[in-house]
């Protein structure tokens, strides 16, 4: 069955590749992000319904983009709640502001989108799908912040599933590092010369693209709660 997808986080990385595969799948679109251009550019090449320029931070510019997507694509089936960013330090010395930033888009700005787009959800029987991350299990040294907006982000999953089991699908897709521009949001140089190698290494974006897009097409009866992806390289 096809299906309306918002998609936040759709200039880049994750939402970019899911817009891409779920587009060539044949459901219809509505994409979102800040960047004006990049969103133009991507949903004249997907045909894509309609894109909305919006900061998840301020709450009433998503309200608009919630309202524009219901209205272009005559009701919500998915949101990809996936607009998100990661600035790693170690916590002596870390800048207060950057804690406060990954509070502000991976938490804020999450529930931002969660609550207006709720009730399109519940109206259309759909489906919540919130961007994790191992770090919603794990905490790992340099992160722990991000770690912390990972397991909120995990715990705001649980709480819509808990509540709405009947009324709402709710997935939560959990990668370890994923190839994409994530890492570049670092400003620690030492700290991101060790980190580029290994996001470099890790999973190619469109093998997590393509869970998503699985989640959302699985039959009737069915829902993913939660995708927890691993890079895997077995020695030879
Ligand atoms: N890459 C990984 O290894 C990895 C692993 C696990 C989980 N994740 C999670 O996956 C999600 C996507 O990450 P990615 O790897 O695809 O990173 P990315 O390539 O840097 O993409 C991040 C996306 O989030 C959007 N964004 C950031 N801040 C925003 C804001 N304030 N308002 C609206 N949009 C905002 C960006 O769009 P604009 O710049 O246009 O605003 C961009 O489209 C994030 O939630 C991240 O935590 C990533």
């Amino acid at each position: 069955m096809k299906r309306k997808i918002l998609i936040t986080g759709a200039t880049s990385g994750i939402g970019k590749a899911t817009a891409v595969l779920a587009a060539k799948n044949g459901h219809k679109l509505f994409l979102s992000g800040r960047n004006q251009s990049a969103l133009s550019e991507l949903c004249k090449e997907l045909h894509a319904v309609g894109y909305f320029a919006a900061d998840v931070v301020q709450a009433e510019e998503v309200s608009q983009l919630v309202e524009e997507a219901k209205k272009d694509m005559d009701g919500i089936d998915v949101l990809l709640n996936n607009a998100g960013l990661g600035i790693f330090d170690p916590l002596e010395n870390a800048n207060l502001a950057d804690w406060h930033t990954m509070i502000d888009v991976n938490i804020k700005g999450v529930l931002n989108v969660l609550h207006a787009t709720l009730p399109h959800l519940i109206e259309s029987k759909g489906h919540l799908i919130n961007l994790g991350s191992l770090a919603s299990h794990y905490v790992f040294p340099n992160s722990g912040i991000y770690c912390a907006t990972k397991h909120a982000v995990f715990a705001i999953s649980e709480s819509v599933r808990t509540e709405l089991a009947k009324k709402i699908r709710v997935t939560t897709i959990s990668p370890g590092s994923v190839n994409t521009p994530f890492v570049e949001q670092t400003k620690n140089n030492d700290l991101l010369d060790q980190l580029r190698p290994s996001f470099a290494a890790g999973m190619p974006v469109e093998w997590v693209a393509q869970q998503i897009v699985n989640a959302i097409e699985v039959p009737e009866g069915v829902n993913v709660s939660e995708i927890i992806m691993r890079p895997f390289r077995p020695e030879h």
